[in-house]
């Protein structure tokens, strides 16, 4: 089976109103961990990688590692996808690795702006078949850094971006921010909105900063020797109210890399001679497995796996223009 496209795995996910979860990876041991939680599922899966990933993993280590993730797995339809793209430059060099979906969110910049990015990234990723996610509107977290400010997604807005830039996906601001120190308290999130931007745009939408921070990793990581202070992050009822009112693809990482830390933290205090680093990077490498699969559960993305064919690039070109 060939890379699938994120637009080919969103429109069946909206149309089958389920979620397909969209995790990162750093390294292969959790590359490995989501892809058996896919074929534990039965699910589609998106895999994406961020500017640091593919900094740390020096592009080509990754590009390998994501074929044999495909090679191995022919039934489950993965999309390679560039997370939180800040450039041209960055999209064409994802594009040029075999990526089959990039975003590019120049969120940060005015309204105007950000659609003229976003229109240049599409005239150059669909011709050759490549989707688009942007973004708008002001995440916590992160993106603070960036704006100082959090702004939910103007539905007017996200209707003129849509129809100025032609993307596949968007990302909507409904009250989430990226990491682990997320509220103080269980959030509010503004599930209506996705819903209202929904009906009127009728595209797949998408939702960032979606790690649920466990309380029950959190607290293994910190019987264990970790200090992680108080974190709340976004409750799995909230994740499957915005799933049934149009979110689609719902991004995941720091639940990873707690899901992570928290085996290899074990292992270390249940015998501090261990050295060989397989002795905790396999218990770190399953505990992603068991974390992935229970989201791909509730996501509803299970079982999804054989219900398309996935489009080559060359087919999926043709979805934009008459190639
Ligand atoms: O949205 C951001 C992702 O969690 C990636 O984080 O830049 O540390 O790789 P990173
Ligand atoms: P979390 O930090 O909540 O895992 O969000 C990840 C994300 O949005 C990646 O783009
Ligand atoms: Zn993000």
């Amino acid at each position: 089976m060939p890379f699938a496209t994120l637009r080919q795995v969103l429109e069946a996910a909206r149309e089958g109103r389920y979620g397909v979860g969209a995790f990162n990876v750093n390294n292969m041991e959790s590359l490995q961990g989501i892809m058996a939680a896919a074929a534990r599922c039965n699910s589609p899966v998106i895999i994406q990688a961020s500017r640091g990933a593919l900094k740390y993993t020096n592009l080509n280590y990754l590009r390998h590692l994501m074929l044999a993730a495909v090679e191995l797995n022919p039934n489950i339809p993965v999309v390679l996808h560039l997370d939180h793209g800040d450039k041209i430059e960055t999209v064409r060099e994802a594009i040029a690795l075999g990526f089959t979906s990039v975003m590019i969110d120049a969120s940060h910049f005015p309204f105007e702006e950000n659609v003229r990015i976003t229109k240049e990234v599409c005239d150059y990723a669909h011709p050759r078949g490549v989707s688009v996610e942007a973004e708008l509107g002001t995440l916590g977290g992160i993106e603070e850094d960036v704006s100082g400010h959090v702004q939910l997604t103007n539905p007017d807005q996200a209707v003129e971006f849509i129809n100025r830039t032609g993307v596949d996906a968007l990302a909507v601001a409904i009250g989430t921010s990226h990491g682990a120190y997320k509220f103080k308290s269980a959030p509010v999130l503004a599930t209506d909105l996705v819903r209202t931007i929904s009906d009127r745009t009728h595209k797949p939408l998408v939702m960032h900063g979606s790690s649920s921070v466990p309380a029950d990793i959190k607290k293994m990581i910190n019987d264990y020797g970790g200090r992680m202070p108080e974190a709340v992050g976004v409750p799995m009822e909230s994740i499957v109210a915005s799933i049934a009112n149009g979110v689609c693809k719902i991004n995941v990482d720091t639940d990873s890399r707690m899901a992570m830390t928290a085996a290899i933290r074990k292992v270390f205090h249940d015998d501090p001679t261990k050295f060989d680093p397989r002795d905790y990077l396999g218990p770190a490498r399953e505990a992603i497995t068991d974390m992935v699969e229970s989201k791909m559960r509730a996501f509803g993305c299970a079982g999804h796996a054989g219900d398309y064919v996935p489009l080559t690039l060359e087919e999926a070109k043709h979805q934009y223009y008459n190639l």
